[in-house]
């Protein structure tokens, strides 16, 4: 089992918006990152204990292109994580890595790593 962290409690680099305009996302809506290398949103969660966590990122790019992105936490960066195409931008799948979280708050950055930014992302679920 995990907790799910809204996109949307987040922040998000210079351009991007929190948005409603696709169907399925959960919560009040989804970040819609900008569209640049180097666009973020960072998400702020919480884990029960410290260790090495999985963080589920629920997300959606119905282009034709995937958007890989580094997943950074608490500054540091753990790699970079694929997140493939889905079947439009109504349609959600999830990518996720493995990374060490602190007991207590941490934050997570996705940072897009082409042209196109990040996916859109609606949640990040982290296991406990
Ligand atoms: C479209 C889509 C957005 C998406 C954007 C993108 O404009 O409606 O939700 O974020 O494409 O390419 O990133």
């Amino acid at each position: 089992s995990g907790t799910l962290f809204e996109a949307e409690t987040g922040t998000l680099s210079s351009g991007g918006t929190f948005d409603s305009n696709h169907l399925g996302f959960t919560g009040t809506g989804f970040a819609n990152p900008a569209n640049a290398v180097g666009a973020y949103v960072q998400i702020p969660v919480t884990a029960t204990t410290a260790g090495t966590k999985t963080l589920s990122f629920r997300y959606s790019d119905g282009t034709t292109a995937a958007r890989p992105a580094t997943i950074t936490v608490n500054g540091t960066s753990r790699g970079t994580l694929n997140f493939p195409v889905t079947a439009n931008w109504d349609t959600w799948s999830t990518a996720t890595i493995s990374v060490p979280l602190n007991a207590g708050a941490n934050t997570v950055r996705v940072t897009g790593t082409v042209a196109d930014g990040p996916a859109n992302i609606d949640s990040v679920t982290v296991s406990q």
